[in-house]
């Protein structure tokens, strides 16, 4: 169970969320998720542009474009589509940023992979909630 609600994805733009990803065949390795509300869903995906491998965040503390309709890479300004994470710009049109399956259950943010460990929880230019285990 994490600390992560409802509320505080209502109140901020996105959070980033720290994991590990754990799997049979392989070590565990870190991973940052971005994780948002749009179109009151709940969506995460792994904070990684295919583009030149860097998180959405990495230039400025935003993850969308000004009119919050796409998601939007900081580095080049590729845009995804929110609901599938699904690329449009040129050069990386059709690949997708990895899924992470979220739900909302009575206003907890709740990760359904199996593999998958909160580590931490970020607010946009803000210090990391507690993440209680
Ligand atoms: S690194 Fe994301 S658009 Fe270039």
């Amino acid at each position: 169970m994490i600390s992560l609600t409802v509320d505080t994805l209502t109140a901020h733009d996105f959070v980033t969320v720290e994991v590990l990803l754990k799997s049979k065949s392989a070590a565990p390795i870190k991973a940052s998720l971005v994780v948002f509300r749009f179109a009151d869903q709940v969506y995460a995906y792994v904070n990684h542009c295919m583009h030149m491998h860097r998180p959405l965040n990495c230039q400025q503390d935003a993850v969308f474009d000004s009119a919050r309709r796409w998601l939007r890479c900081s580095m080049h300004g590729f845009l995804f589509e929110p609901t599938n994470g699904v690329c449009i710009s040129p050069v990386c049109e059709g690949q997708a940023l990895q899924k992470i399956n979220v739900v909302e259950e009575a206003g907890i943010i709740v990760f359904k992979e199996k593999q998958l460990q909160v580590l931490a929880v970020h607010l946009p230019a803000e210090k990391p909630l507690k993440v209680t285990p």
